[in-house]
């Protein structure tokens, strides 16, 4: 057992529960994994007070449940086609308990820093105990540390990031402005409008919004089925499939897209274009001037709000790192091989640091799964790695629109394959 490496997981989300399990599954049970809550379930843990958890009270995923398993753990059968975010804790729980997961980890151990030691290890420091690892596999997720905007003028309102937007009830009779049309904004507006006096949602850029289901199917079990087609004929075809489902997204007063659909994230919400047709929510452009409770947008409309909520994303962010050391939060590229391997720290993993069109779980399992033969040594890293790593951040950026937000994203399917493919 002593001969075994010593691995450090951070985190005990639905990526850090899938490492311990492929790392236990290996034969490598040397592990620690340390979780600052008091339970498994990371992003999934919601709490109605201010937490790691971004997820509010009505939060279903936009995954769809046949996209959303871990490879050898169907969820039940009784779920429905997009469970709410209970039922995915409880998923998430049962998977634990079933790889018997418990034991390896730390629960209220807040990973404070963590350092290179002599080249070939890492010392974590947890409340203040140093403790020495070969390996850190980092499962610490990337949506729960805010991104604010600079708002253009001082705003006199409420103001929050839609991180801490737990329900609507606060929001009663109130006119509400959202900043943002990802998934976070599109969920916030839709609630905001069954309550509030007023809702508008701004947009700084045209976004596709997906309804739910194309031709009585999760749009992603659709999508997924057509992967075997040629790109410039599946970008045709999901183009074709939203025009006949939405039509124009100007009728809705939205701004059309002028990109293929999968060059950005999707936002999936069949509400939000139902609620804006029904004269709920306001679509809204950029936002240009604040003054005081005065918002004035890009088509010289001004509005008063009581309340902002800003939904513009989430920074990646590694505050157990000293940003001379890993500065994703500020990086324009983020040059990993396979999204997982630093090129300078081969012992040093990212688990989960993707953003894919599609759910992210069955992705850290993938990863897991290759990690943990790295660690055995059943499978090498490439010599050229930080050509690679290079070549995969510069693909990104020819796959999706430049902005923040598409950093880490992925497309589902083929990075899955290429996944698999390490080990077949
Ligand atoms: C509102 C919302 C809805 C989403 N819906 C979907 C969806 O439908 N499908 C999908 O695939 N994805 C969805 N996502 C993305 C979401 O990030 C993933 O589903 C998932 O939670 C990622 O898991 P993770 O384990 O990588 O990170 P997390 O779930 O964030 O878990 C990270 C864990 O690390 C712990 N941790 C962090 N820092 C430390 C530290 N310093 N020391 C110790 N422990 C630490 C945290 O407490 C947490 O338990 C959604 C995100 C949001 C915000
Ligand atoms: N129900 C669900 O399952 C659910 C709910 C919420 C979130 N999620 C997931 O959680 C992740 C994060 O989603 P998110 O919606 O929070 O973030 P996001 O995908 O990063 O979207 C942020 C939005 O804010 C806009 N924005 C960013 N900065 C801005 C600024 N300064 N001014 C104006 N607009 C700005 C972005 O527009 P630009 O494109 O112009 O930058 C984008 O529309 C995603 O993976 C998402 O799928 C899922």
């Amino acid at each position: 057992m002593s001969e075994q490496p010593k691995i450090a997981v951070i985190g005990a989300g639905c990526s850090g529960i899938t490492t311990i399990k492929n790392l236990v599954e290996a034969g490598l049970t040397n592990v620690v994994c340390f979780e600052q809550n008091s339970e498994i379930g990371g992003n999934w843990l919601y709490s109605p007070k201010k937490s790691h958890s971004s997820v509010a009270e009505t939060t279903h995923i936009i995954s769809s449940k046949k996209m959303s398993e871990y490879r050898d753990f169907p969820m039940p059968d009784d779920y429905p086609d997009y469970p709410s975010h209970k039922q995915v804790l409880a998923y998430f729980k049962s998977y634990a308990d079933y790889f018997n997961v418990y034991p390896y980890i730390k629960f209220d151990s807040k990973v404070e820093q963590i350092e290179q030691v002599n080249q070939d290890s890492w010392q974590v420091t947890v409340n203040g105990f140093k403790e020495l690892f070969d390996f850190v596999l980092v499962c610490n997720g990337h949506h729960s540390v805010p991104m604010h905007p600079e708002l253009p003028g001082a705003f006199t309102g409420e103001y929050l990031h839609s991180h801490d937007f737990k329900t609507n009830k606060p929001f009663e009779g109130k006119r509400v402005l959202v900043i943002g049309a990802g998934n976070s904004g599109c969920d916030c507006a839709v609630e905001c409008s069954r309550v509030a006096d007023f809702t508008a949602i701004s947009l700084r850029t045209p976004q596709y919004i997906v309804p739910k289901f194309f031709l009585g199917k999760p749009v992603d079990t659709f999508n997924g089925n057509m992967q075997w087609l040629p790109s410039p004929i599946l970008n045709v075809l999901q183009k074709a499939s939203l025009k006949i489902q939405v039509g124009s997204y100007s009728n809705y007063d939205l701004p059309e897209p002028d990109f293929p659909v999968t060059k950005a994230h999707p936002t999936v919400n069949s509400e939000l274009l139902y609620k804006i047709r029904h004269g709920n929510v306001h679509p809204r452009p950029a936002i240009i001037k604040i003054e005081e409770s005065e918002v004035t947008f890009s088509d010289g409309t001004k509005e008063r709000y009581d309340t902002i909520i800003a939904a513009t994303g989430y920074k990646i962010a590694f505050p157990f790192f000293s940003k001379e050391f890993i500065n994703f939060e500020d990086a324009d590229r983020i040059p990993l091989y396979l999204r997982m391997f630093h090129p300078e720290y081969p012992s040093l993993i990212f688990i989960g640091l993707v953003q894919p069109q599609g759910a992210i779980w069955p992705l850290s399992d993938h990863q897991a799964w290759l990690a943990s033969h790295y660690i055995k040594g059943s499978w090498e890293l490439p010599e050229n790695v930080k050509e690679l790593a290079e070549q995969e951040a510069d693909d990104i950026a020819k796959q999706f629109l430049k902005r923040k937000r598409h950093l880490v994203e992925v497309h589902f399917h083929s990075y899955l394959k290429k996944l698999k493919r390490e080990l077949s």
